[in-house]
């Protein structure tokens, strides 16, 4: 596992998009696992604004998200579906039929499951998965538990996840209390992640993630197994491991 120190959120933003960014111009035909949350936003700016000098191009990527709230429509702004739309693909020259997000539109969950498998395999396996952590430790949506999920799976919300996300909805009573969400082993056959944390309120799960025993009750603690991690984080996300890394 290997730490990236940045001074703060748009050093972390630039240094994460450097990442992707190398990725891209590496292998153009590559496969981005990509994540929404609001610790990405300054990233995916950061792409959108290499690829309108032109130092980017995305017409050969293909993209796997994480995961998408059961039962929201794509033309809900708090939609995962809607966020990525907002925040890169529709700024880029990805084709948009090379992008896929889990359908929450889907109602019957063992089937959103078995499709978004199957996409994500006829994908040929993702290069370089970008993650923001929860508070709990999650990765995804994959919520503290007793096991590791391993394919998409439909999610009960942890009430501590409900309430972070209430902050895009109007009201708590709008926030979705299921989602579907790639599962561990998936993610975890990723050939390489890129985690992004920043904020003081990310300091004590960076450490029990990274530092503490691997378990299914911190699920981002698996990525101490991942031969291929790097976490770009900012001063105040590693100021509980910063004399480690
Ligand atoms: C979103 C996702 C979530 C977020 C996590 C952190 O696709 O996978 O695991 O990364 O909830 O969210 P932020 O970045 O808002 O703190």
């Amino acid at each position: 596992m290997r730490f990236v120190k940045a001074r703060d959120y748009d050093d972390m933003s630039r240094k994460a998009a450097n990442v992707i960014s190398a990725q891209v111009i590496y292998k153009p035909e590559c496969v981005l696992g990509l994540a929404t949350g609001s610790t990405p936003v300054g990233a995916y700016k950061c792409l959108v604004e290499w690829y309108r000098k032109g130092d980017l191009d995305f017409s050969g990527v293909t993209s796997v998200n994480l995961d998408e709230y059961r039962g929201l429509q794509h033309d809900n702004p708090q939609s995962y579906y809607y966020f990525m739309n907002d925040h890169l693909f529709s700024h880029v020259n990805i084709d948009p039929a090379n992008t896929h997000v889990p359908d929450g539109t889907i109602a019957d969950a063992d089937e959103a499951c078995r499709q978004y498998d199957e996409t994500v395999k006829s994908t040929g396996g993702v290069d370089l998965q970008l993650l923001g952590m929860g508070h709990n430790g999650h990765i995804g949506f994959n919520e503290p538990d007793d096991v590791f999920a391993k394919g998409t799976h439909c999610v009960n919300l942890a009430q501590s996840t409900i309430d972070a996300n209430s902050r895009f909805f109007a009201s708590r009573d709008e926030v979705p209390t299921q989602a579907y969400t790639m599962g561990i082993q998936t993610i975890m056959s990723a050939k390489k992640i890129l985690v992004v944390v920043s904020g003081t309120d990310k300091a004590d799960i960076v450490e029990k993630a990274f530092f503490g025993p691997i378990t299914p009750q911190v699920p981002a603690s698996i990525l101490q197994l991942h031969p291929e991690v790097t976490v770009v984080g900012d001063e105040a996300a590693f100021a509980k491991i910063a004399d480690r890394i």
